[in-house]
């Protein structure tokens, strides 16, 4: 008899149930407040008439949903504005999902897609590598972490499918020039296609910043990932969408099944893209809270990278995971990198200021006792 065949990429272990939930760390360590800080949420929230619109949509739950994401997608596109039609959107239920359809639609076994590292590999070649990809890295320059075009470009082979590009790039903080990305954009062979992972794209505020509608308006080999977890304060209902030339667009919404989006979600994202005023409320708000963060670190004399996100990166001379922990044990929560090869890293998500506060004040009591 022929024995079941197990997919080797996938590890049973790997369930997310093993992960405490910030109630269960705060029973387990006597702490009045767990603040955060690790998932790059937005402690505003939404704006309230998503609240409202999800009350009003709550009411006929027992229907299914439209079969069709058309409003949203509309929707979606008078704040995208540039001529971009519902054509070239696709939607997620998140932004990892909008990620996942297209390397679903394009990645099979023996196929290559080129990551950056430290960037967000460890969602990449969760998806990647079950579906029989190959992951080839071309990574950042160490220390300044600028992207190397020139490096990913020479990469790419035969094989090759996708280029991942995060932009601004997690767990670094930092943006892709435009320059960069035209560079890469205009040497890119036929049967490659770029994937702009920007979900973070709100928070930037460098003229630097490339403009990759352009490439979809230019119908080059693109598909930009945007996200309402982030500016928008949405995390909690993982919605998300793709923008790419309309043949493209279409070809990956081939993937999706009916009724993907559930009625709670297509009613909260119009209601989110109707209210520009409390996205931009909330990229206010973070940048403020980045500034103190970052003035923060500079007073404690503490490493870290510019950031265009809602989060920063910083190092200290103390292994982040004994940081880490110190940090859990003051009931502050982030994430330690050691898994992208950067061991005395961290990555502090910009929270509200009681949460900076207390960080920071942890912070503080750690070093200056190791420093004893
Ligand atoms: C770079 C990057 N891409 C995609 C995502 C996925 O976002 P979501 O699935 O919440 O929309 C995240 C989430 O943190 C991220 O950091």
């Amino acid at each position: 008899m022929t024995k079941l065949r197990l997919n080797p990429h996938i590890e049973p272990f790997t369930r997310a149930d093993s992960r405490r939930s910030p109630e269960e760390i705060r029973a387990g360590q006597g702490q009045d407040k767990v603040y955060e800080l690790a998932n790059n949420e937005n402690p505003l929230g939404p704006s309230p008439r998503v609240i409202e619109a999800i009350g009003a949509a709550a009411q006929s739950l027992s229907y299914y949903p439209d079969f069709s994401d058309i409003e949203l997608r509309r929707a979606i596109c008078k704040v995208l504005g540039r001529g971009l039609s519902p054509e070239h959107i696709y939607t997620g239920c998140s932004g990892f999902e909008s990620l996942e359809l297209i390397m679903r639609a394009f990645l099979g076994p023996g196929d290559e897609v080129i990551l950056s590292p430290p960037t967000f590999s460890g969602a990449y070649r969760k998806v990647a590598e079950p579906l029989g990809a190959r992951v080839i890295e071309a990574p950042l320059a160490p220390e300044t972490f600028h992207y190397r075009p020139g490096a990913v470009l020479e990469a790419i082979s035969d094989r090759t499918k996708l280029i991942m590009l995060c932009n601004p790039n997690n767990p670094t903080g930092t943006i892709i020039p435009a320059a960069a990305m035209d560079e890469l954009m205009r040497d890119l062979p036929e049967h490659v296609i770029v994937v702009a992972d920007e979900v973070y794209h709100h928070f930037v505020d460098s003229p630097d910043y490339p403009d990759s509608l352009q490439y979809v308006l230019a119908e080059k080999n693109i598909v930009i990932v945007h996200s309402f977890s982030k500016a928008y304060g949405m995390a909690g209902l993982r919605l998300g969408y793709g923008i790419a030339k309309p043949r493209l667009a279409n070809y990956i919404a081939g993937l999706q099944r009916g009724f993907h989006q559930n009625k709670l979600a297509l009613a909260a994202g119009v209601a989110a893209c109707e209210d520009q005023a409390h996205v931009r409320r909330c990229v206010d708000f973070l940048r403020g809270e980045a500034r103190w963060l970052c003035d923060q670190f500079d007073r404690l004399d503490v490493k870290y990278w510019q950031s265009s996100t809602n989060f920063i990166l910083f190092e200290t001379a103390m292994p982040a995971d004994e940081l880490n922990q110190r940090l859990r044990e003051r009931g502050i929560l982030m994430r330690a990198l050691t898994a992208n090869n950067l061991p005395n890293a961290i990555r502090v998500s910009v929270g509200a200021r009681e949460a900076n506060q207390a960080f920071i004040n942890a912070l503080e009591d750690i070093l200056t006792a190791a420093s004893h």
